[in-house]
Protein backbone atom coordinates (compact mmCIF):
# COMPACT_ATOMS: atom_id res chain seq x y z
CA UNK A 1 0.00 0.00 0.00
CA UNK A 2 0.76 3.23 -0.87
CA UNK A 3 2.68 5.26 2.28
CA UNK A 4 0.62 8.85 2.74
CA UNK A 5 0.64 12.23 4.71
CA UNK A 6 -1.73 14.29 4.53
CA UNK A 7 -1.63 17.37 5.61
CA UNK A 8 -4.73 19.53 6.83
CA UNK A 9 -6.45 22.50 7.82
CA UNK A 10 -9.87 20.74 8.65
CA UNK A 11 -12.44 22.45 7.19
CA UNK A 12 -15.70 20.76 5.43
CA UNK A 13 -13.64 19.65 2.46
CA UNK A 14 -10.27 18.62 4.16
CA UNK A 15 -12.66 16.32 5.95
CA UNK A 16 -14.15 14.46 3.11
CA UNK A 17 -10.84 14.47 1.47
CA UNK A 18 -9.57 12.29 5.31
CA UNK A 19 -12.67 10.23 4.50
CA UNK A 20 -11.85 9.44 1.39
CA UNK A 21 -8.17 8.95 1.91
CA UNK A 22 -8.64 6.13 5.07
CA UNK A 23 -11.86 4.98 2.97
CA UNK A 24 -10.24 4.17 0.11
CA UNK A 25 -8.21 1.18 1.34
CA UNK A 26 -5.70 1.64 -1.03
CA UNK A 27 -3.58 4.14 1.31
CA UNK A 28 -0.93 3.40 4.18
CA UNK A 29 -1.57 6.34 6.48
CA UNK A 30 1.65 7.29 8.16
CA UNK A 31 0.02 10.20 9.54
CA UNK A 32 -1.78 13.58 9.56
CA UNK A 33 -0.50 16.74 10.23
CA UNK A 34 -2.16 20.21 10.44
CA UNK A 35 -2.07 23.36 10.26
CA UNK A 36 -3.38 26.90 10.38
CA UNK A 37 -6.14 27.98 7.39
CA UNK A 38 -9.77 27.61 7.23
CA UNK A 39 -9.79 27.64 10.97
CA UNK A 40 -7.02 27.89 13.95
CA UNK A 41 -4.66 25.23 14.21
CA UNK A 42 -6.73 23.95 17.40
CA UNK A 43 -9.14 23.51 16.04
CA UNK A 44 -8.16 21.77 12.52
CA UNK A 45 -6.20 19.24 14.73
CA UNK A 46 -9.48 18.91 16.38
CA UNK A 47 -11.54 18.32 14.04
CA UNK A 48 -9.22 15.79 12.13
CA UNK A 49 -9.57 13.85 15.74
CA UNK A 50 -13.11 13.87 15.12
CA UNK A 51 -13.11 12.98 11.91
CA UNK A 52 -10.90 9.77 12.68
CA UNK A 53 -13.36 8.93 15.47
CA UNK A 54 -15.97 8.92 13.34
CA UNK A 55 -14.14 6.55 11.22
CA UNK A 56 -13.31 4.84 14.30
CA UNK A 57 -9.40 4.79 13.01
CA UNK A 58 -8.61 7.37 16.37
CA UNK A 59 -4.91 6.19 18.13
CA UNK A 60 -4.35 4.05 14.65
CA UNK A 61 -2.93 7.24 12.91
CA UNK A 62 -1.16 9.63 14.39
CA UNK A 63 -2.54 13.45 14.33
CA UNK A 64 0.78 16.17 14.54
CA UNK A 65 -0.12 19.58 14.74
CA UNK A 66 1.71 21.99 13.16
CA UNK A 67 2.21 25.31 11.94
CA UNK A 68 -0.10 27.95 14.04
CA UNK A 69 0.45 31.01 11.86
CA UNK A 70 1.48 32.05 7.91
CA UNK A 71 5.41 32.28 7.47
CA UNK A 72 4.77 36.05 7.27
CA UNK A 73 1.26 36.84 7.00
CA UNK A 74 -1.70 37.31 9.66
CA UNK A 75 -4.19 34.51 9.77
CA UNK A 76 -7.25 34.86 7.71
CA UNK A 77 -9.49 32.57 8.57
CA UNK A 78 -11.99 30.88 6.14
CA UNK A 79 -15.47 30.58 8.23
CA UNK A 80 -17.81 32.23 5.54
CA UNK A 81 -17.64 28.88 3.73
CA UNK A 82 -16.73 26.10 6.77
CA UNK A 83 -18.63 27.83 9.50
CA UNK A 84 -16.98 28.70 12.89
CA UNK A 85 -16.22 25.62 13.48
CA UNK A 86 -14.89 24.54 10.04
CA UNK A 87 -17.49 21.13 9.76
CA UNK A 88 -20.12 23.34 8.98
CA UNK A 89 -21.72 22.54 12.73
CA UNK A 90 -21.56 18.64 12.00
CA UNK A 91 -20.08 17.02 14.86
CA UNK A 92 -20.51 20.16 17.20
CA UNK A 93 -21.46 18.31 20.21
CA UNK A 94 -19.40 15.31 20.18
CA UNK A 95 -16.91 14.89 22.51
CA UNK A 96 -13.51 13.82 21.00
CA UNK A 97 -11.62 10.99 22.31
CA UNK A 98 -8.80 11.12 19.75
CA UNK A 99 -5.89 12.80 20.86
CA UNK A 100 -3.53 14.77 19.05
CA UNK A 101 0.44 13.25 18.62
CA UNK A 102 3.20 15.00 20.04
CA UNK A 103 5.79 17.03 18.06
CA UNK A 104 5.68 19.61 15.34
CA UNK A 105 4.06 18.76 12.08
CA UNK A 106 6.84 19.54 9.59
CA UNK A 107 9.18 17.61 11.92
CA UNK A 108 6.97 14.95 11.46
CA UNK A 109 7.49 15.16 7.57
CA UNK A 110 10.92 15.34 7.66
CA UNK A 111 11.40 12.58 10.08
CA UNK A 112 9.36 9.84 8.09
CA UNK A 113 10.06 10.64 4.79
CA UNK A 114 14.19 10.66 5.77
CA UNK A 115 13.50 7.00 7.00
CA UNK A 116 11.79 5.77 4.30
CA UNK A 117 13.01 7.61 1.26
CA UNK A 118 11.07 7.35 -1.90
CA UNK A 119 8.30 5.82 0.07
CA UNK A 120 5.87 8.54 1.06
CA UNK A 121 3.44 10.08 -0.94
CA UNK A 122 2.89 13.97 0.13
CA UNK A 123 -1.23 15.40 -0.04
CA UNK A 124 -1.71 18.92 1.66
CA UNK A 125 -4.74 20.22 1.48
CA UNK A 126 -4.39 23.20 3.62
CA UNK A 127 -1.57 26.43 2.68
CA UNK A 128 1.48 25.20 2.54
CA UNK A 129 3.45 26.03 5.59
CA UNK A 130 4.12 22.96 7.06
CA UNK A 131 6.01 22.00 4.03
CA UNK A 132 7.61 24.87 3.52
CA UNK A 133 9.39 24.65 6.58
CA UNK A 134 9.91 21.05 6.53
CA UNK A 135 12.05 22.45 3.12
CA UNK A 136 13.47 25.06 4.89
CA UNK A 137 14.85 22.67 7.50
CA UNK A 138 15.69 19.50 5.30
CA UNK A 139 16.48 20.94 1.95
CA UNK A 140 17.04 17.60 0.83
CA UNK A 141 13.66 16.30 1.80
CA UNK A 142 12.48 16.86 -2.02
CA UNK A 143 14.88 14.20 -3.11
CA UNK A 144 13.21 11.91 -0.68
CA UNK A 145 9.21 12.20 -1.03
CA UNK A 146 7.52 9.96 -4.11
CA UNK A 147 6.02 12.82 -4.66
CA UNK A 148 3.55 15.54 -3.15
CA UNK A 149 0.47 16.41 -4.68
CA UNK A 150 -1.41 19.91 -3.29
CA UNK A 151 -4.70 21.23 -3.97
CA UNK A 152 -4.12 25.17 -4.26
CA UNK A 153 -4.05 27.67 -7.03
CA UNK A 154 -5.73 28.47 -10.49
CA UNK A 155 -3.92 28.91 -13.59
CA UNK A 156 -6.88 29.87 -16.37
CA UNK A 157 -9.72 31.02 -14.19
CA UNK A 158 -10.78 33.30 -11.49
CA UNK A 159 -9.67 33.06 -7.90
CA UNK A 160 -12.04 32.31 -4.61
CA UNK A 161 -11.01 35.26 -2.29
CA UNK A 162 -9.36 37.76 -4.11
CA UNK A 163 -10.20 37.86 -8.38
CA UNK A 164 -6.77 36.01 -9.27
CA UNK A 165 -5.82 34.11 -5.73
CA UNK A 166 -7.12 30.72 -4.55
CA UNK A 167 -7.40 30.49 -0.90
CA UNK A 168 -4.89 28.03 0.17
CA UNK A 169 -2.36 30.05 -2.21
CA UNK A 170 -3.61 33.71 -0.65
CA UNK A 171 -3.14 32.46 3.14
CA UNK A 172 0.58 31.80 2.74
CA UNK A 173 2.23 33.23 -0.56
CA UNK A 174 5.27 32.83 0.81
CA UNK A 175 5.32 29.49 1.81
CA UNK A 176 3.63 27.94 -1.71
CA UNK A 177 7.02 30.13 -3.23
CA UNK A 178 9.04 28.20 -1.33
CA UNK A 179 7.82 24.90 -1.93
CA UNK A 180 7.34 25.70 -6.03
CA UNK A 181 10.99 26.34 -5.97
CA UNK A 182 12.13 23.97 -3.59
CA UNK A 183 13.10 21.50 -6.52
CA UNK A 184 10.73 18.49 -5.76
CA UNK A 185 10.91 16.27 -9.07
CA UNK A 186 7.52 15.51 -8.71
CA UNK A 187 4.90 18.19 -7.73
CA UNK A 188 1.49 18.58 -8.91
CA UNK A 189 -0.82 21.33 -8.62
CA UNK A 190 -4.52 20.23 -7.93
CA UNK A 191 -6.21 23.98 -8.51
CA UNK A 192 -9.58 25.46 -9.00
CA UNK A 193 -9.65 25.07 -12.85
CA UNK A 194 -10.89 21.46 -11.88
CA UNK A 195 -11.47 21.37 -8.51
CA UNK A 196 -14.55 23.50 -9.18
CA UNK A 197 -15.95 20.94 -12.09
CA UNK A 198 -16.24 18.29 -9.53
CA UNK A 199 -19.63 19.48 -7.70
CA UNK A 200 -21.22 17.09 -4.77
CA UNK A 201 -25.03 17.66 -4.84
CA UNK A 202 -27.83 16.10 -2.98
CA UNK A 203 -28.13 13.02 -5.42
CA UNK A 204 -24.79 11.87 -4.84
CA UNK A 205 -25.41 12.63 -0.99
CA UNK A 206 -28.79 10.02 -0.89
CA UNK A 207 -26.43 7.80 -2.74
CA UNK A 208 -24.16 7.60 0.64
CA UNK A 209 -27.25 6.32 2.25
CA UNK A 210 -27.99 6.47 6.06
CA UNK A 211 -25.13 5.27 7.63
CA UNK A 212 -22.78 7.58 9.86
CA UNK A 213 -21.01 8.75 7.33
CA UNK A 214 -23.65 9.43 4.71
CA UNK A 215 -25.27 11.45 7.76
CA UNK A 216 -22.14 13.45 8.46
CA UNK A 217 -21.57 13.80 5.38
CA UNK A 218 -25.06 15.51 4.58
CA UNK A 219 -24.82 17.57 7.48
CA UNK A 220 -21.51 19.03 7.03
CA UNK A 221 -22.40 19.80 3.96
CA UNK A 222 -25.84 21.41 4.32
CA UNK A 223 -25.40 25.29 4.59
CA UNK A 224 -22.15 24.69 1.75
CA UNK A 225 -24.51 23.85 -0.51
CA UNK A 226 -27.17 26.51 0.04
CA UNK A 227 -24.22 28.87 0.11
CA UNK A 228 -22.90 27.31 -3.27
CA UNK A 229 -27.01 27.78 -4.26
CA UNK A 230 -27.42 31.35 -3.75
CA UNK A 231 -24.53 32.36 -5.63
CA UNK A 232 -24.92 29.72 -8.77
CA UNK A 233 -28.64 28.67 -8.57
CA UNK A 234 -27.13 24.75 -8.02
CA UNK A 235 -27.35 23.19 -5.23
CA UNK A 236 -23.65 21.89 -5.02
CA UNK A 237 -20.46 22.14 -3.39
CA UNK A 238 -17.08 21.67 -5.04
CA UNK A 239 -15.09 18.92 -3.40
CA UNK A 240 -11.18 20.82 -3.42
CA UNK A 241 -9.32 18.90 -1.28
CA UNK A 242 -11.08 15.64 -2.09
CA UNK A 243 -10.20 16.01 -5.45
CA UNK A 244 -6.25 16.03 -4.34
CA UNK A 245 -6.66 13.53 -2.37
CA UNK A 246 -8.07 11.21 -5.52
CA UNK A 247 -5.28 12.42 -7.71
CA UNK A 248 -3.11 10.78 -5.56
CA UNK A 249 -4.94 7.96 -5.96
CA UNK A 250 -5.69 7.56 -9.56
CA UNK A 251 -3.72 9.75 -12.04
CA UNK A 252 -5.95 8.73 -14.69
CA UNK A 253 -8.84 11.02 -13.26
CA UNK A 254 -7.17 14.26 -14.50
CA UNK A 255 -5.41 15.42 -17.58
CA UNK A 256 -1.79 17.34 -16.33
CA UNK A 257 0.91 19.15 -18.37
CA UNK A 258 4.32 20.14 -16.86
CA UNK A 259 4.57 23.33 -16.41
CA UNK A 260 6.46 26.17 -15.00
CA UNK A 261 4.29 28.47 -12.25
CA UNK A 262 5.06 30.62 -9.64
CA UNK A 263 3.13 32.53 -7.21
CA UNK A 264 2.83 36.50 -6.54
CA UNK A 265 4.12 37.76 -3.15
CA UNK A 266 4.48 41.52 -3.78
CA UNK A 267 1.34 42.96 -4.81
CA UNK A 268 -1.47 44.69 -3.14
CA UNK A 269 -3.86 43.47 -6.00
CA UNK A 270 -2.55 39.85 -6.48
CA UNK A 271 -0.67 38.49 -3.58
CA UNK A 272 -1.34 34.35 -3.69
CA UNK A 273 -2.09 34.59 -7.73
CA UNK A 274 -0.16 31.43 -9.59
CA UNK A 275 1.23 32.46 -12.88
CA UNK A 276 1.32 29.55 -15.39
CA UNK A 277 3.82 30.11 -17.87
CA UNK A 278 1.79 28.55 -20.69
CA UNK A 279 3.81 29.87 -23.80
CA UNK A 280 7.59 29.61 -21.82
CA UNK A 281 7.80 33.30 -21.70
CA UNK A 282 10.64 33.65 -18.89
CA UNK A 283 12.21 30.52 -20.13
CA UNK A 284 12.67 28.49 -16.85
CA UNK A 285 12.42 24.79 -16.70
CA UNK A 286 8.80 22.84 -15.75
CA UNK A 287 8.43 22.95 -11.81
CA UNK A 288 5.23 21.00 -11.89
CA UNK A 289 2.24 18.66 -13.07
CA UNK A 290 -0.61 21.27 -13.67
CA UNK A 291 -4.23 19.86 -13.88
CA UNK A 292 -6.17 20.67 -16.98
CA UNK A 293 -9.05 19.00 -17.21
CA UNK A 294 -11.30 16.16 -14.74
CA UNK A 295 -12.84 13.08 -15.33
CA UNK A 296 -15.71 13.87 -12.56
CA UNK A 297 -17.77 11.57 -13.14
CA UNK A 298 -14.88 8.73 -12.67
CA UNK A 299 -14.07 10.92 -9.77
CA UNK A 300 -17.78 10.50 -8.00
CA UNK A 301 -17.87 6.90 -8.89
CA UNK A 302 -14.66 6.21 -6.69
CA UNK A 303 -15.82 8.19 -3.74
CA UNK A 304 -18.87 7.32 -2.87
CA UNK A 305 -17.74 3.65 -3.67
CA UNK A 306 -14.99 4.51 -1.12
CA UNK A 307 -17.35 6.36 1.61
CA UNK A 308 -20.13 3.43 1.15
CA UNK A 309 -16.93 0.76 1.72
C1 LIG B 1 -9.32 25.48 -0.53
O1 LIG B 1 -9.59 26.49 0.42
C2 LIG B 1 -10.10 25.95 1.60
O2 LIG B 1 -11.12 26.75 2.12
C3 LIG B 1 -10.56 24.55 1.25
O3 LIG B 1 -10.45 23.69 2.37
C4 LIG B 1 -9.65 24.15 0.13
O4 LIG B 1 -8.46 23.56 0.62
C5 LIG B 1 -10.10 25.76 -1.79
O5 LIG B 1 -9.71 26.99 -2.32
CA1 LIG C 1 -8.30 22.80 2.90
Amino acid sequence: MRKVILDVDTGIDDALGIILAAKSGEFDLVGITTVNGNVSLAKATENTCKILDLLQIGGQVPVVPGASQPLLRPMFFEHRVHGEDGLGGALRDTTVVTQPAKGFGPDFIVENVLAQPGQITLIMTGPLTNLALAVRKCPQLVHHVKEVVFMGGVVREHGNVTPTAEYNMFVDPEAAKVVFHAGFPELTLVGLDVTRKVLLNEDHIRELGDTPIGRYVKQSTADYLQRYFERNGVRACAMHDPLAVAVALDRDLVTTQKLYVDVETRSDLCDGQTVCDFQNRLGMEPNMNVCLAVDDEAFFERFIRALKA
